[in-house]
């Protein structure tokens, strides 16, 4: 599949998907065993779960995922700034819209697109930390272990992939290609 994107200065880039990493069909059941292994962990809850997602890689993923948990929740979102429009890390993450709730002696679920180096999910994760929640964990649809600096444990972790440059289901390059159904390799073309 080809794609032209128009960057700054109206130069047009041929980028290219070349190969497949997590098919529709694969996206679907992985959906399917994460509710479900989430549902039988919580079981029962005193007050609802709480479903936080981080925009804006999560938005696909979290609608998906919510509608495969069986018990009661609430969803909440965050957007912290990583990439900019780049494909490497620059490991400085900001917030940039905090959550409308408390989460306070609440069941906190924070939920991810993809966990590469760590560092954005450390960082919330120690940030939501400091806000006494209940209870902690964490999930994302895409590992990349092979890319990991910092040290984090993820509690539901839906597919491990290399360390290739991976797009669609929420995922973007540039802010595009997060609409695709599947997860592909970004292979970034010349300029035309
Ligand atoms: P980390 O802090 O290096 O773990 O990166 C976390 C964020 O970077 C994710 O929430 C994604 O938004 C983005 N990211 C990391 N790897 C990829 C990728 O392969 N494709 C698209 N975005 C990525
Ligand atoms: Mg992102």
């Amino acid at each position: 599949m080809q794609f032209n994107t128009r960057k700054k200065h109206n130069i047009v880039k041929n980028h290219q998907i070349t190969k497949t990493l997590v098919s529709e069909e694969q996206v679907k059941k992985t959906v399917q065993r994460l509710g479900a292994e989430i549902t039988a962990h919580y079981g029962r809850l005193e007050r609802e779960l709480m479903v936080i997602g981080l925009l804006r890689g999560s938005f696909i993923f979290m609608a998906d995922l919510v509608r495969q948990i069986k018990i009661p929740l609430v969803v909440d979102f965050m957007t912290l700034s990583s990439y900019g429009d780049g494909t490497i890390s620059s490991g400085d993450v900001k917030v940039v819209m905090d959550l409308d709730s408390s989460i306070e002696d609440r069941d906190v679920l924070l939920v991810e697109d993809i966990v590469d180096t760590g560092r954005t999910f450390s960082k919330v994760i120690r940030m939501m930390r400091n806000r006494n929640p209940r209870s902690l964990k964490v999930c994302t649809f895409l590992n990349k272990p092979e890319a990991r600096i910092a040290d984090i444990n993820i509690d539901f972790c839906g597919v491990d992939i290399p360390n290739e440059f991976a797009v669609g289901y929420g995922l973007d390059y540039a802010q595009g290609y997060r609409h695709l159904p599947y997860v592909g390799v970004l292979q970034l073309g010349s300029d035309k």
